[in-house]
């Protein structure tokens, strides 16, 4: 490390992917004499980490930038630099255009490039403009640099771990084939050392996760294409990983052996995001999905036939192009066929390049709004019943974080909800049993019901000095 410490804020919006690439910029700049803050006004180097997904993506971050170059002018006022970087799918689908509108931004990096943004820095520290928005052959993540063990622990014991990025689906709707680029699957071994290295310093929940991640088909260490279901298994093997999830999946790369995972590996969690986006046929035609309501409820019912407990949640779209009340219905009907425990919903925004900007007969904006919380009202009736049929069970809850009142912490149930216990912060970190007994509008209220896990207690003596 040269030179004094710099702070660096990175705001990200958008997926989950968004927030691991996060941590990875953190990660790859902390050699270079970073430190992450919370606060924008403390940086030296603010990230924007961008979503283009919906709505005026780019629209929203120019307006951000308003705001960051405020304070970059106050910085400078005072002597100080900041630098400006704009990351993510808005810098991907812009490129040199952002620093054209908006003049305080110095460094412009598409997601397959922030391993090259020490490099991008150093040029912004020479006063260049920098900007990096290609796809470059070689693999990113093996320059990324990984977490420290301290960083490892103030994120907490549930981890991301992307295991595969970009998409080859191409649904009429969406921006990601364009922003994010082919699909592209990491190698084997180089995720098992990564989950490795998350176990050691105390992960005991790992999500990994892509775009459509189980296309995932990466080498393995045989020299031949593993699949996601192959790649679990041997995460499961890793001391020390109690818990596994995977999102976000595609219907039509649910391969039996990632069904039948479900039945066997005890580590992974009975909660899935099956995204359907629609239950009419025509619809689901018109946005390429590739399959028809028949094969998603099909589907399900292998899944629950794996895994009974399975719970399900989902991504719809309302008002696409085309879509009448009939179609809407099909999808409201399909709702009450599965039951799910949860879903995102999304009026359609129509995504310049996409095929479904082009189409004829947009649905207008009222008409969305009306089916979007007439499909909401339907999750959340959903959802609240799921959680009224928690109450007086019992769950392993993995614990993040001390909850809202003093002496409570927070965890997450097997099915994501957050669980409040009145426990002690030694338990943070661990999985412990408790027994439900509220259900609250947001959260779960629970009991321990079983001691302290054994690595628990004796933190609490060491602590209480016996
Ligand atoms: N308009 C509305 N929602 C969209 N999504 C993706 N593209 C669009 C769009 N153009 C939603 C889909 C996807 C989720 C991540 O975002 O439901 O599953
Ligand atoms: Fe976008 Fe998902 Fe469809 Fe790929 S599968 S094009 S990421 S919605």
């Amino acid at each position: 490390m040269n030179g004094p410490r710099k702070r660096v804020y990175v705001k990200s919006f958008g997926c989950q992917m968004n927030v691991y690439d996060a941590r990875r910029m953190a990660d790859t700049l902390a050699p270079e004499g970073y430190s992450e803050t919370a606060a924008a006004e403390d940086a030296d180097l603010v990230i924007l980490n961008t979503c283009h997904i919906r709505d005026k993506a780019a629209e929203k971050v120019y307006s951000e930038l308003g705001r960051v170059r405020r304070l970059k002018e106050a910085a400078a006022a005072d002597g100080r630099r900041v630098v400006v970087a704009v990351a993510g799918c808005v810098a991907q689908a812009e490129g040199e255009e952002i620093i054209r509108r908006q003049s305080a931004v110095d460094v412009v990096v598409g997601p397959q490039s922030y391993h090259r943004l020490p490099d991008l820095l150093r040029r912004a520290a020479r006063n260049e403009k920098a900007v990096d928005t290609e796809f470059p052959v070689d693999d990113k993540f093996a320059h990324l640099a990984a977490p420290s063990t301290a960083a490892i622990r103030a994120r907490g014991a549930s981890a991301f771990v992307t295991v595969q990025e970009g998409c080859d689906k191409f649904c009429t709707f969406c921006v990601v084939p364009y922003t994010r680029g082919a699909e592209l699957s990491r190698p084997v071994r180089a995720i098992v050392a990564e989950a490795e290295h998350l176990a050691a310093s105390g992960v005991r929940e790992v999500s990994l996760i892509g775009q459509n991640v189980n296309a995932y088909h990466g080498e393995g260490p045989d020299g031949r294409p593993w699949s996601l279901a192959r790649l679990l298994t041997r995460i499961a093997e890793i001391g020390g990983i109690e818990r596994l999830r995977y999102t976000t999946s595609h219907p039509c790369d649910m391969s039996d052996d990632l069904i039948a995972a479900h039945r066997e590996l005890t580590a992974l969690m009975p909660q899935l995001h099956l995204p359907v986006q629609s239950g009419s046929d025509r619809i689901l035609t018109a946005m390429n999905r590739r399959h028809s309501r028949a094969d998603y409820l099909d589907l399900v019912r292998r899944l629950r036939q794996a895994r009974p407990d399975l719970a399900l949640t989902s991504d719809f779209i309302v008002g696409f192009p085309g879509e009448t009340a009939a179609d809407f219905n099909a999808t409201l009907d399909l709702i009450e066929e599965v039951g799910f425990c949860g879903a995102f919903s999304f009026k359609y925004s129509p995504r310049p390049g996409t095929p479904g900007a082009e189409m004829d007969c947009q649905i207008d904006e009222d008409t969305k709004s009306q089916r979007l919380s007439r499909l909401q009202a339907a999750i959340e009736r959903q959802q609240a019943a799921f959680n009224a049929r928690c109450l007086h069970r019992s769950f392993d809850v993995l614990f993040e974080r001390p909850g809202r009142h003093p002496g409570q912490i927070v965890g997450r149930s097997p099915y994501l909800q957050p669980v409040q216990v009145m426990a002690p912060a030694s338990l943070i970190g661990e999985i412990a049993t408790v027994n439900i007994v509220e259900i609250g509008s947001n959260s779960l209220f629970g009991v321990l019901a079983s001691p302290a896990p054994a690595r628990a207690r004796e933190s609490d003596r060491l602590a209480a000095g016996a």
